[in-house]
């Protein structure tokens, strides 16, 4: 089976093609592409993700973004596209032309990204996927829209079954790729032809998701089937490095640069709170070890270079203290017969050495599967895979729409 991802709800705006091929027992995967236009230089100047600005964007990027996912897996046949041009500009022209009506509708709030793709995309012919697969939530309202109407629109115009897809149960199947599978997709032959088998998640598994807008801790006990163990009650985990970050004075995203530069400064130069390391539940706090930061960097004036490295490993220190301490425990609880990780703080090079380090001493025999660090960020190849788990769940586009508050279960 063939599935073209999208992914907007945040800052990337990303579209992959794979192929998820049986059987069941040994599944295997052929990634034919995995496109990501990030917008975080954008961003990079307020500080933080703005969400229509966000919307702005991905309308500028998705044909293009789209035309490469499918030149680079070879679904798009160039002449036939200039053909097809042509013929549809012809059609264009008449207004009552019901295709253009439905678009029209379709991107009613979206006109930026209705006027980009009439005529490219119409232009194109179907290109040979069997389901389209789109995050529907959790994420910014208006970016997740620009995503989801778009996929609903290629649904209709491609006649492809379209699958809604839960961003957060991406990034938990990205580990199911391994690790070598970000350079493939080029386009090149060879790297297409690439079959990787998927690894294994043995039941009942755990997986903490640490990113810019969430931290979980989720029990799956199938495919399919998670409860929220945990989650944070205030800040997410990649929340709090940023924050930490601008504190200090450094770019955005704060994550990778706090990471950097904690890997030179000493991580008990300073002694910050692990809020609710010992309390008996699974939730995770980082507004106030964020606060703490705060008020050891007040009325010290300009920072020295070492001193900016002692503060980020001491707070990546804290934080990752919290977050391996719960998972650990949180496994022995639920006796997890696989742990994971997810989201753009899974990148982390301290968190990933010390929950590997950890998870052995304590619970030798489970295994840990690490993501790619390439592939922890947002991208529509993870929405793929999870749409292949979700082909059975296929909705009309009609009834298809962006749920920015999407969970994983249902309140618990
Ligand atoms: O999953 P993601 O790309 O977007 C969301 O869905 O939120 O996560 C982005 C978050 C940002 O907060 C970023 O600072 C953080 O992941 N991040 C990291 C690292 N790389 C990215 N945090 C800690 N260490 C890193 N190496
Ligand atoms: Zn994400």
């Amino acid at each position: 089976m063939r599935i073209l991802g999208i992914e907007t709800s945040c800052d990337e705006t990303a579209v992959a093609v794979v192929d998820v091929i049986g059987p069941a027992k040994r599944l295997r995967v052929r990634v034919l592409s995995n496109v990501v236009a990030s917008q975080v230089k954008l961003h990079a100047q307020f500080g933080g993700v703005v969400p229509n600005l966000a919307k702005r964007e991905h309308q500028r990027n998705l044909v293009p973004v789209l035309l490469m996912a499918l030149e680079k897996a070879g679904l798009l046949d160039k002449v036939k596209v200039k053909e097809q041009k042509v013929k549809a500009q012809i059609k264009n022209q008449n207004i009552l032309s019901p295709i253009r009506y439905t678009l029209s509708a379709i991107f009613e709030r979206e006109p930026d990204l209705f006027a980009r793709m009439v005529p490219r995309v119409t232009a194109l012919p179907a290109p040979k996927v069997d389901a389209v697969a789109v995050t529907v939530g959790p994420g910014l309202a208006p970016a997740l829209w620009v995503g989801v109407n778009f996929a609903r629109a290629l649904s209709y115009l491609w006649a492809k079954p379209l699958i809604a897809v839960n961003h957060l149960e991406g990034h938990i199947y990205t580990n199911l790729l391994p690790e070598r599978i970000a350079n493939s997709g080029r386009r090149t032959g060879k790297t297409r032809s690439i079959r990787y088998t998927l690894r294994a998640i043995r039941f009942p598994a755990l997986a903490l998701i640490v990113s810019g807008g969430h931290t979980e801790l989720v029990l799956m006990r199938r495919y399919g089937d998670y409860r929220v163990l945990g989650e944070t009650r205030d800040d997410a985990a990649g929340e709090a490095f940023d924050k930490v970050a601008k504190m200090l004075g450094l770019g955005f995203p704060g994550g990778p640069i706090i990471s950097r530069l904690a890997a030179r400064g000493n991580p008990k130069a300073f002694r910050f709170p692990r809020p609710m390391f010992s309390t008996a539940n699974f939730d995770f706090s980082f507004s106030g070890l964020k606060t703490a930061v705060l008020y050891t960097l007040r009325g010290r004036g300009p920072l020295s270079e070492q001193t900016k490295r002692d503060v980020a490993a001491s707070f990546e220190r804290a934080a990752v203290d919290v977050l391996v301490a719960k998972t650990l425990s949180a496994a022995k609880q639920y006796r997890a017969k696989t742990v994971m990780i997810g989201g753009g703080v899974a990148a982390n090079v301290e968190l990933r050495a010390r929950l590997t380090r950890e998870l052995r001493r304590s619970l030798p025999g489970v295994p840990l599967l690490l993501p790619d660090s390439r592939l922890t960020g947002d991208n529509a190849l993870m929405i793929a895979l999870a749409g292949w788990f979700n082909r059975k769940q296929k909705v009309h586009w009609e009834y298809v729409r962006a749920e920015a508050n999407l969970r994983l279960d249902t309140p618990h």
